[in-house]
Formats: C-alpha cells, structure tokens, sequence
C-alpha cells in the first residue's frame, strides 16, 4: 500500500482526505500538531474505516521529526495542508503565518529532496485570484496583489514550488486553488472545527441555528449579484478531498520536474442568501439573520472555471449544496 504523507491531516480538509486516500487503496501517515483541531479526529477515523492511522502529534517544521517518519515508512507522497488560515489574526500577526506556512513547505521539500520523494500535493487557495475581472475564473487568471499576508502565503508557495520544479530538484508538484470547501463527512464523526468565532459563512449559519450564535449578519445585499449578496463557489469537502487523490495519481504518471496548478470548486456560484435558504431548506429551520452594511474588503463575487481539472484530471464534482449543507448541519448537531 502506498504510504502518503498528510500533513495537518488531523484538520477539517487533511481528516477528509485521509479517509478518501484511504478508500482508495493508500495508507495515510498524519502529523498534525493540533494547533487548529482535535486528537480525537483521529479516533473518529478509526471509527469510520476500522484502521488506525499512523499519527505523530508535532510540528512539521520540525526536520528531526519528518526524518523520524521517513525512517519509520516509506513514504511516496505527500500532501501538504499544514498551516495557518485565519486570514484577519493574519493582519494582526503576519509573522506567525509567513513563518509557519512558508517555513514549513521550505522544510518539507528540503527533506523530500533528501529522501528521494517526489510527488507533492499544495493546498492552496482561490484567494491568490482576489476580485477577477472576468468570470468565472480559469487558471490563466491573472493573480492579484494579496489582500492578506495569509493570502501572500499562498502566492508566495505557489511561487516557491514554481522555482523548486524548475531547479530540477526531480519533484512533481500539484497546487489546488480551493475555492470554499463546506459539509462533512456523511458519517457526522469528522468536519470542521472552527475555534472561537467562524470566520467562514457555513459554520456561521450551523452555529446560529444550533444556537451558539445569536445571529447571522448577511454583509450588504446592493452588491450587482442576483440577490445583491456576494457570490462563492462552495465545494463539498469530500469533492475536494477526492481531487487530492486524483492530483496524486496523475502526478505518479507525470515525468519529474512537473508543475501544474487545478481550481477546485463546483463551477457554480452561490450568494449568501441562496446558501442560507438551502440550509433552511434542509435544515427545517428559519434562520435568524439580518442584512448589515457591506464589509470592506469583502470580493463581491468570484467562481471557478473548472475545465483543466474536469478534463484533466477527470475530476467532476458529485455533491449539491443542499447535499453540503445536510452533512454541515448533521455535523454541528453531532457536536451537541
Ligand atoms: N478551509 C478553507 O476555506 C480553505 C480554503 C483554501 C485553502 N485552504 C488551505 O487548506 C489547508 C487546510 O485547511 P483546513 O481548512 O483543513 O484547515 P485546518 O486548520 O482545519 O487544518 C490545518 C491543520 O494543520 C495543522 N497545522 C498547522 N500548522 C501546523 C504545523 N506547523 N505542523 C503540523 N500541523 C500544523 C492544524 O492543527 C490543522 O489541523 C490549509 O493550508 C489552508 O490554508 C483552506
């Protein structure tokens, strides 16, 4: 069985394609420092594929560690989540995201080199795209001036991997541009774990109609949008997680030195408020939300062209929103 590196594979994205690696027939080795989800996520796997994962609860900045695991298995991929994603304590403490989300990748692909590893998967993010000028947005998109160091974490790694294959380091190389990954497994027993106040609008709405939240403020509805609420591509996270696996297999097939960048969402765009009258539909439940003032900085719309990747990787999407916002809500109940 193919053993694949996840790192931060104990996260919401990392947990959901842990089980897809898995489905399909590779063994994934998590680290994961739990700086941003739980131990028990990996129980939770064990719960749903009868398999417990190999787990090293670090750092994967941490050269000795990696080397560890390098000498505990043979290791053929990696696909690299770890980081830190809170773009507004990105403004406050930039340093903490270049050094963690930079620092790692440097780390990591200094240490693939060293042992002879050569595929790579990169989470990366619709962000690098900011407000497009046409839409939806393909991969020829230009990319934007961040519009937060998070964002620039994003660009910055793209570019580095960019250099890295050039270099001939005998690597090849996937970055997924996600657009806005929502739901959980259908199990209920993994999804995202928003620490404090979510920053993402789906764990807002479940959070509210759980009762956690008093209520949801909709962010300006004068926008030049259907409704006049922004527009996102929401993409299902086992959608995405399956992507992963698609990037790995095509990579494995690839020569080396191979560099390719795939936007990842369902090709469709949703506002606000059609996001939160599908919850109401299946859900059940009004939702207490009121329009507030446009907030700035906000992208008004953007979604994905996702040709390259349907026809390259043969990759389609096969969950609806409603399907998302089911499992998002069947996750928020199961979490009491
Ligand atoms: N969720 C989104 O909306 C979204 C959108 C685009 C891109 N991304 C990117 O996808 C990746 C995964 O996102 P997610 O939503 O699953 O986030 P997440 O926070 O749930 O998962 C990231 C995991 O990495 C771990 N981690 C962070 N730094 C680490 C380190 N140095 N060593 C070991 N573990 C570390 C955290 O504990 C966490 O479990 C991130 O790179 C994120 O930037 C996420």
């Amino acid at each position: 069985m193919k053993k694949i590196l996840i790192t931060g594979g104990a996260g919401y994205i990392g947990s959901h394609t842990a089980l897809e690696l898995w489905n399909a027939g590779m063994e994934p080795i998590i680290i994961d420092d739990l700086s941003n989800t739980q131990e028990n996520v990996i129980d939770r796997l064990e719960e749903i594929t009868g398999k417990r994962f190999s787990f090293y609860k670090g750092d994967c900045n941490s050269r000795e560690l990696l080397d560890q695991i390098a000498a505990d298995h043979q290791i053929e991929g990696v696909i690299h989540f770890a980081a830190f994603k809170a773009v507004g304590e990105s403004t406050q403490k930039p340093l903490k995201y270049y050094r963690n989300n930079i620092g790692s990748l440097l780390v990591l692909l200094d240490w693939m080199r060293d042992h002879g590893i050569q595929d790579v998967v990169f989470s990366s993010s619709c962000t690098v795209y900011g407000q497009p000028e046409v839409l939806p947005v393909t991969e020829a998109t230009p990319r934007q001036e961040a519009e937060s160091p998070y964002g620039n974490t994003k660009k910055i790694c793209e570019d580095i991997l960019v250099d890295f294959v050039k270099s001939k380091a005998g690597v090849r190389v996937i970055s997924l541009r996600y657009f806005n990954p929502v739901g959980a497994h259908s199990s209920a027993k993994i999804g995202e774990l928003p620490l404090g106040v979510p920053q993402n609008l789906v764990p807002f709405i479940t959070q509210t109609a759980a009762g956690i939240r008093e209520k949801l403020t909709v962010f300006g509805n004068d926008y030049d949008t259907p409704d006049g609420s922004c527009v996102r591509d929401y993409i299902h996270v086992m959608d995405l997680a399956d992507a992963h696996v698609k990037a790995l297999s095509f990579l494995g097939k690839q020569e080396l030195d191979f560099y390719e960048v795939f936007n990842v969402g369902s090709g469709r765009g949703n506002t606000v408020l059609e996001v939160i009258h599908a919850f109401e539909k299946v859900s059940g439940q009004k939702l207490n939300y009121v329009i507030g003032p446009r907030r700035p900085g906000d992208v008004v719309k953007t979604w994905a062209d996702t040709t390259k990747i349907n026809q390259v990787l043969g990759w389609y999407p096969q969950y609806s929103l409603e399907d998302s916002m089911r499992d998002s809500w069947n996750w928020q109940k199961s979490l009491g």
